[in-house]
């Protein structure tokens, strides 16, 4: 089955083709314009995703099966994410499906990230999965047909933590990729203690990054000259361990409360290289990623999910009202 994905929830306008399981293209363009503003502006987001996705489009096709005819389903990120973002890839998805007759499936965004790491690996559920974005901290229990929530953030995403954080060291928006590559450079042996980023007053597994941000936030407001470059290192590192510790802890109480499965450690966070590592070593490789190009936002991972679904006999009509966060 081939399948033509579209993304376009947030700030990355992507169109790619699957064709059974198979990545074709997965073109992906990313709007480098928010970083003067610090984060996602998002009218700016849904001008973007109209200046680009029909040329994405026609790219993906003409470098792979050469016509619309050669596809069997439309698979387009219907929620969650920026309202008019959202719009763009659902109205233009539905207009492929009324001109060109092709059957059409809306799907979840983190559907799309879960789905992501059943690409390249043979990993098929049940499974649990750490969700790790800019907008969604979440672990699941996936099954074949349906998802538990068994613990999630109360207040910031990881992702989110890391922007913020990275905000406050002077670095551009997105700053998860500068914050690694700082904390690589810290070579020291006495880092900051800062909280660990986990709810530890309620049972279950659940995270809180806001008071690590706020932590890191004195920390910096404290010192009376601008860090230098190895404090700002050793800020980075201290930071990252704390998300690693919340992470592996909270991957710890799920395995022992719900049992031994394999995990997936899937979304934008999941590109972060000390995080993997420390998740193989944890849980003796039981772990699995995707590659970073499918945890960052891309259409084949939404591809990959609208395919296991229509293969299920799932038919899920896009909502032509995006929702921007999910409550169910
Ligand atoms: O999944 P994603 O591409 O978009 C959303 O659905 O939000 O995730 C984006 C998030 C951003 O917050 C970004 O800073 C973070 O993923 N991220 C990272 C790294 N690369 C991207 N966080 C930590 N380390 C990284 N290397
Ligand atoms: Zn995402």
């Amino acid at each position: 089955m081939r399948v033509l994905g579209i993304e376009t929830s947030c700030d990355e306008t992507s169109v790619a083709i699957i064709d059974n399981g198979r990545v074709r293209a997965n073109e992906v363009f990313t709007q480098d314009i928010h970083a003067v503003y610090g984060g996602v502006v998002p009218e700016i987001a849904s001008r973007e995703h109209i200046k680009k996705v029909a040329i994405l489009c026609k790219k993906v096709i003409d470098t792979t099966v050469g016509s619309l005819d050669a596809i069997d389903l439309i698979a387009v990120t219907d929620r969650p994410g920026l309202a008019g973002a959202l719009l763009v890839g659902v109205s233009f998805a539905y207009g492929l499906h009324v001109a060109e007759n092709i059957p059409l499936i809306g799907v979840n965004h983190l559907e799309g990230h879960i789905a992501a790491v059943t690409i390249e690996h043979s990993l098929r559920p049940p499974f649990f999965a750490l969700v790790a974005s800019g907008g969604h901290t979440s672990i699941y229990r996936v099954a074949e047909d349906s998802y538990s929530i068994l613990g999630q953030t109360i207040d910031d995403a990881a992702g989110e933590a890391f922007d913020k954080v990275g905000k406050l060291l002077g670095f551009p928006y997105p700053a998860g990729p500068y914050i690694e590559r700082e904390a690589r450079r810290y070579t020291g042996s006495d880092p900051i203690e800062f909280p660990v980023a986990q709810v530890t007053q309620y049972d279950g597994a659940n995270f809180s990054f806001s008071g690590l941000k706020t932590s890191v936030k004195y920390y910096v407001q404290k010192s009376s000259a601008p860090l230098s470059e190895d404090e700002r290192a050793r800020v980075c590192y201290s930071f990252q361990e704390a998300v690693v510790a919340a992470f592996v802890q909270n991957l710890r109480t799920i395995l022992h409360e719900h049992g031994s499965l394999p995990l997936a450690f899937v979304g934008g966070v999941a590109c972060n290289g000390r995080l993997r590592e420390a998740l193989s070593e944890e849980f003796s490789n039981d772990v699995f990623f995707p590659s970073p190009k499918l945890c960052a936002d891309n259409a084949a991972m939404i591809a990959q999910a609208g395919a296991r679904l229509y293969q299920r006999g799932v038919r899920r009509f896009p909502r032509m009202e995006p929702t921007s966060r999910l409550t169910e």
